[in-house]
């Protein structure tokens, strides 16, 4: 068989490791791999004799411990209503003679992936995003990665905090979900989370950092510094989300980012020192984790094990902890985002520190 694989959205530590995990196993069962660059986009140009290259297993290693996708990646809708694609990409199917194609990305990327699968191209799913958010799996490829690279930079900004008394804005991606901020401002011992899920009142923000600050104070001038963990989703209750500009993507999204800044121009009159830094893609570009690394090897395998059994139209998945595969329109149902109500506390604007059924 020849499979192709591309890699979709934005970029996330553990798609070179995923698609080291399909050349590993393809290679086992006597199949060809192809890459296609830049996501959907190598199957809707005409000419795409750019985005084709063979993968053979001297690839594993390489791509193995690589960030970023070596495939490239873009935000390409190949199903778009006002350009749909969908023949284009069954030609280009034909013409490169692929058997199967495995789609590596996140609800735009496999959404596409579902309606062309319906449409008669045999697709099968790998799930990735550092935000978490996917319907129908616990788990998507760069979320771990992402999450050390918050914690580690919070400790970071920790030390300059420390050294003039700053009132600290991390802000953190995510999109509209706030996994990324509340997990990776829990390990970091955060001083506030906010959450896209929990619009707040600048009056409750200010009125709980003075508090800890009053508290602060009593324990000595070192202690006075305060880290805010702060979800590029988030916004004052009311009001919009903070958007980067007026652009939308193909997929008909809006890049948010700024809210940090924004805060900060808010509470500086009355806090004498406040910084705020944005991580933006340095959460998407590190070298994967070990758990990226695993999972995205056992996804790799395993989509090819399921076109071994003929599964097209199905993700790889972790339900239950496990590994398993559920159809790809999954990724269609509301998105995972976070119980308020179970896992953040409003009162303090932070997480909920309390035993809980599952690690999420
Ligand atoms: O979905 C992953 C993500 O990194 C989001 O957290 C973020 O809002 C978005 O992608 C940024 O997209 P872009 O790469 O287009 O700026």
């Amino acid at each position: 068989m020849r499979i192709g694989v591309l890699t979709g959205g934005g970029d996330a530590p553990g798609l070179n490791p995923a698609v080291a995990g399909v050349v590993e196993r393809a290679t086992i069962n006597g199949h060809q791999v192809i890459g296609l660059k830049r996501g959907w986009e190598a199957l809707c140009v005409e000419d795409n004799r750019q985005h084709v290259v063979k993968l053979g297993p001297e690839i594993i290693r390489e791509y193995s411990r690589l960030g970023g996708s070596k495939l490239q990646c873009s935000r390409t809708n190949p199903v778009a209503e006002n350009n749909d694609r969908t023949e284009l990409v069954k030609e280009n199917f034909k013409k490169l003679k692929l058997d199967a194609l495995i789609a590596i990305g996140g609800e735009d990327t496999l959404g596409a992936g579902a309606i062309l699968c319906e449409r008669g191209v045999p697709v099968v799913g790998i799930p990735k995003t550092i935000d978490r958010d996917l319907a129908g799996t616990e788990y998507s490829l760069g979320y771990d990665t992402a999450l050390n690279v918050i914690c580690d930079s919070a400790e970071r900004i920790a030390h300059s905090a420390e050294s003039h008394q700053t009132i600290f804005f991390l802000e953190v991606m995510g999109r509209h979900a706030g996994w990324l901020a509340l997990r990776g401002g829990e390990a970091a011992f955060a001083d506030i989370i906010l959450i896209p899920e929990y619009p707040f009142s600048i009056d409750k923000l200010t009125s709980v950092l003075r508090e800890q600050l009053k508290a602060s104070e009593k324990m000595g001038f070192e202690h006075i510094y305060k880290i805010i963990v702060v979800a590029e989703g988030s916004h004052i209750a009311g009001e919009e989300e903070v958007r980067k500009d007026a652009k939308l993507d193909e997929f008909g999204h809006f890049s948010l980012g700024g809210v940090g800044n924004y805060l900060k121009s808010l509470l500086e009159h009355e806090f004498h020192h406040t910084r705020s830094s944005a991580l933006a893609y340095l959460q998407r570009g590190a070298p994967p984790s070990q758990k990226d690394r695993q999972t995205g090897r056992r996804f790799g395998n395993n989509a090819v094990e399921m076109i071994n059994n003929g599964d097209f139209g199905y993700m790889v998945a972790i339900q239950h902890s496990r590994l398993t595969k559920v159809p790809l329109e999954e990724i269609n149902k509301s998105p995972s985002l976070v119980d308020v109500e179970k896992y953040y506390d409003t009162g303090r604007l932070n997480v909920k520190i309390e035993w809980t059924d599952q690690q999420k």
